[in-house]
């Protein structure tokens, strides 16, 4: 199975989408300079990757709602390999919240060095595959999914975007990254959005009240991130991103994959994700 040329490019193995990413923008990255103050939120694509992008900055600035109903989510906490990093660097406020989809060996040089601190956030991967089915559908700049058990063959043999979910996940559960990382999973927020948020705000020392706690989780909730016209994407034109083929804010679910996968589906499903995880140390967080 191949993948399109014309819309992806390839950076040291990695899969990305052109219309997003650019030669530049991958050199730009690997030559950024990290703060030690400086936080990260690290996703395999579709992991819940914006629902950060709304949670960091409330958390590190206690609270205070400007940032995310002023700044598009892509500025706010700008993605380390795209284009519009550069643009705004110089305007992200202090301390520096980025994301990335990166996997551990793409980081840069100066991020292994800093002490700047990194929130890997890991989802089912059955529920991945099935957001990001429907978001090639809705993405203009990605690769028509063809049917869901053709994508599910493309997904499994890693030609998406930023490769196989397995070897993401391997490159950062063995990172070794000690008391700079912090894992969580989406499925956790999605249970108990409070409890998740005390979780970040200790890693990250910010000690935020009770009070603060429950208006964060409020305005990161779904129902408030689809209204929020900064965070949903609704900005970006129709020919980029068309929310009428499917909502970018989907359905904020976990166990969707239940609605889609054949038994079939998911024997072949687990049975190359199990073997591709073998004699790994680590367990996952969900059963297959
Ligand atoms: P679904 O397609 O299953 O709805 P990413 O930002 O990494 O691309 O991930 C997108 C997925 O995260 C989508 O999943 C989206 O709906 C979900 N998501 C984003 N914000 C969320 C929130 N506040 N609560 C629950 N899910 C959210």
């Amino acid at each position: 199975m191949s993948i399109s040329e014309e819309m992806y490019l390839h950076y040291h193995g990695l899969i990305v989408p052109k219309e997003t990413h650019s030669y530049e923008s991958l050199e730009f990255a690997q030559g950024f300079k990290f703060e030690d103050d400086d936080v990260l939120a690290v996703t395999y694509p579709k992991s819940g990757t914006i629902w950060m992008q709304e949670i960091l900055p409330l958390v590190l600035n206690g609270g205070d709602l400007t940032p995310i109903h002023t700044i598009p989510n892509w500025e706010r906490v700008p993605w380390l390999e795209e284009k519009q990093l550069a643009r705004v660097v110089d305007k992200l406020a202090s301390p520096r919240a980025l994301v990335s989809h990166f996997p551990y060996n793409l980081m840069p040089p100066s991020f292994c060095t800093s002490k700047a601190k990194v929130i890997y956030v890991m989802r089912n991967p059955k529920d991945i595959m099935v957001s990001s089915y429907y978001f090639h559908q809705m993405a203009g700049f990605l690769e028509d999914p063809g049917t869901f058990d053709e994508f599910m063959d493309k997904f499994l043999e890693g030609k998406v975007m930023f490769g196989k979910w397995t070897d993401h996940m391997k490159s950062w559960r063995n990172s070794e990254l000690g008391d700079r990382i912090m894992y969580i999973t989406y499925e956790e927020m999605a249970q108990d959005l409070p409890a998740a948020l005390r979780r970040i705000s200790d890693f990250l020392g910010c000690n935020l009240t009770e009070e603060v706690i429950q208006k964060v989780a409020e305005h990161c909730s779904f129902k408030s991130m689809q209204n929020n016209n900064m965070s949903n994407f609704s900005l970006i034109p129709k020919v980029y991103m068309d929310h009428d083929k499917s909502p970018f804010l989907r359905k904020g679910n976990a166990g969707d994959w239940k609605n889609h996968f054949s038994s079939e589906q998911l024997t072949r499903f687990t049975s190359v994700i199990s073997k591709e995880l073998e004699g790994e140390s680590f367990s996952l967080p969900w059963s297959l």
